[in-house]
């Protein structure tokens, strides 16, 4: 039956340039899993954009010398093109400073207004009085009051991560003018009710049983401990504009209208394609399936904020029925590094292999059970071992032999025995063991699925021998050939949420008019439908090796130091 579903990533952040670590931690799954069930017929709007207010984003525009708006648009057509080029297939790639999620942040607001979950307060704050401003968040430097690191931030000490109040630093001084000509002042902010909410989270959460071990632990460690009230607004000028009396001149805080971002998105959808009101037909019914992924930093947020401020707000919209959470990927044994270029980023990704194989690999290493490493020995096997040599060799030596002893046209299986019905079963087993790991979210189960899949194809064919049973039994090497094109076929379908443009390839190999993703998903398994079709006289490679010289020139160039360009 035909269900809905709303799949929704992270929505990056708008500054620079995303490493693979964030494409496996919440995009790629996304895009992968909106494929699936796509193709399994389900009525499905996958939605992602870039995360754009905030002070990381306004200092990175400040360090490129851009207005914040002209900065935010140029990175987000940046990051929109990448994400174009390694496939990522969602309905709409959006912003948080849309119009459509200020309509919508403003609104849940009052609501939440109205309904008693925002207080009023005043806090003391650091204001600038060379910059003549206020100084939340980022806007801060200084000295960390725990480890003495000079360089915390505002929010956050990045070296011992923990989280910081401006007021908390050591010689803070301003990340604008870099004095330290501070003031402290005291202004009125609203917080969110968390406190009042946290029957309604409880309860709710009491309800998620189905959800990943992490996700959970980290919701009920937050809830335990319990929730304070958050401040939700700032003294900025980039943002949501508070739509209240007394609090016009400041915006929210960017992780309040982040996640409402994802309705937002939904809103700029339907919006572009002339039907306003059809991100309802998604939101608002109660039978629509929400799933969502995250990285792990991201879980309180997703699993307690903001469901918090969507039922407190009780207007009508679903939660979240999946939260899948990543923990991190390293790089080769370290971190991904911006700063010191460690690491490879998706601009350069996309720009050295095609898609797929980083696709494919990514899902491989994908850090699900604990954090994961991203080595260049690893991708290289990955890529001439597992599609090369397994999956790209099967299909070409098939359809090389079709073309040779057949004239391309697809033999009939005749009198098919034993080893065919095992190989029929080994990919019936591989189909439901990837639909398996998908219903989980388990994208290293899914790939290894397909691969021993992949594995068993290459050993029927090679124990079978058509080249010699031709010369024999032309019928029974017309049984193995046609066995393995529909193997070919089924390996394109299945594989097609996880490595799109081999699949089309495939197809194209295969001579087949239209493409695997338009084929329907339980109609992977089937031994007849190509029989007397002629497949393409010239198959294309699905895959290139990469070469030792090009892994180790890889592995000097994206080791760190130097400042990437
Ligand atoms: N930009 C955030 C990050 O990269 C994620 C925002 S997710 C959303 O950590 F739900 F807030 F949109
Ligand atoms: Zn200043």
């Amino acid at each position: 039956m035909s269900q809905k579903f709303l799949v929704t990533s992270a929505l990056p952040y708008v500054n620079g340039v995303k490493h693979l670590g964030n494409v496996i931690g919440s995009l790629l799954p996304a895009d992968i899993y909106a494929r699936w069930r796509r193709m399994q017929g389900h009525d499905v709007l996958a939605v992602c954009g870039t995360d754009e207010h905030g002070t990381p984003c306004e200092l990175a525009a400040l360090e490129e010398g851009l207005p914040v708006e002209e900065y935010a648009a140029k990175y987000h057509a940046i990051q929109k093109r990448i994400y174009e080029q390694l496939g990522l297939s969602f309905d709409h790639f959006g912003r948080t400073s849309s119009p459509q999620n200020r309509a919508i942040t403003q609104h849940l607001f009052l609501r939440l207004w109205e309904r008693g979950y925002v207080t009023e307060r005043a806090i003391k704050q650091l204001y600038c009085a060379d910059c003549q401003r206020f100084l939340p968040d980022r806007y801060v430097q200084g000295t960390c009051p725990f480890c003495g690191f000079a360089r915390a931030l505002g929010d956050q000490c990045e070296s011992c991560t923990k989280l910081l109040d401006p007021t908390d630093l050591r010689d803070p001084r301003c990340a604008v003018c870099q004095r330290s000509n501070l003031q402290v002042r005291e202004s009125k902010h609203l917080f969110l009710n968390l406190p009042k909410a946290t029957p309604l989270v409880e309860r709710w959460i009491a309800t998620r049983t189905h959800w990943p071990k992490v996700t959970l632990a980290i919701a009920h460690k937050w809830l335990s401990e319990g929730l304070r009230e958050r401040c939700i607004t700032r003294d900025l000028r980039w943002g949501v504009p508070v739509p209240l009396d007394g609090y016009r001149d400041k915006v929210f805080y960017v992780w309040f209208d982040a996640p409402i971002g994802y309705i937002g998105i939904s809103m700029e959808w339907a919006d572009a394609r002339g039907t306003p009101d059809a991100w309802q037909h998604y939101w608002k019914d109660p039978a629509t399936r929400l799933v969502q992924f995250i990285g792990k930093d991201n879980v309180p947020f997703h699993a307690v904020t903001w469901p918090a401020v969507i039922m407190a707000a009780d207007d009508g919209f679903v939660l979240c029925d999946m939260l899948k959470a990543f923990e991190w990927l390293n790089y080769e044994g370290g971190k991904f590094s911006t700063s010191q270029g460690r690491g490879v980023f998706s601009d350069q990704a996309v720009e050295l292999f095609p898609a797929d194989y980083w696709r494919y690999y990514l899902c491989v290493v994908a850090p699900e059970k604990g954090d994961s490493d991203f080595t260049w020995a690893g991708f290289q096997a990955a890529v001439n071992s597992d599609l090369a040599n397994v999956l790209g060799n099967f299909v070409h030596r098939t359809l090389t032999f079709v073309n040779k002893a057949w004239g391309g046209v697809v033999p009939e299986a005749i009198g098919a025995g034993e080893a065919e019905a095992a190989i029929r079963k080994t990919l019936a087993d591989a189909v439901r063991a990837v639909d398996a790991a998908m219903e989980e979210c388990s994208f290293q189960r899914a790939v290894r699925a397909q691969r021993d899949a992949w594995a068993a194809a290459n050993a029927y064919l090679q124990a079978k021998q058509p080249w010699h049973q031709v010369k024999t039994d032309k019928a029974a090497a017309g049984t193995t050939l046609s066995t393995c094109v529909h193997l070919s076929r089924a390996f394109a379908v299945l594989g097609s949420p996880f490595i799109p443009f081999a699949a089309r390839q495939l197809f194209a190999n295969l001579a087949l008019p239209g493409a695997p993703e338009a084929e329907p998903w339980a109609k992977i398994e089937d031994w007849a439908c190509l029989t007397g079709h002629r497949v393409s006289p010239d198959p294309r490679p699905l895959f290139t090796k990469i070469e030792d010289p090009q892994i180790a020139a890889l592995q000097a160039r994206f080791a760190g130091q130097e400042r990437r360009e």
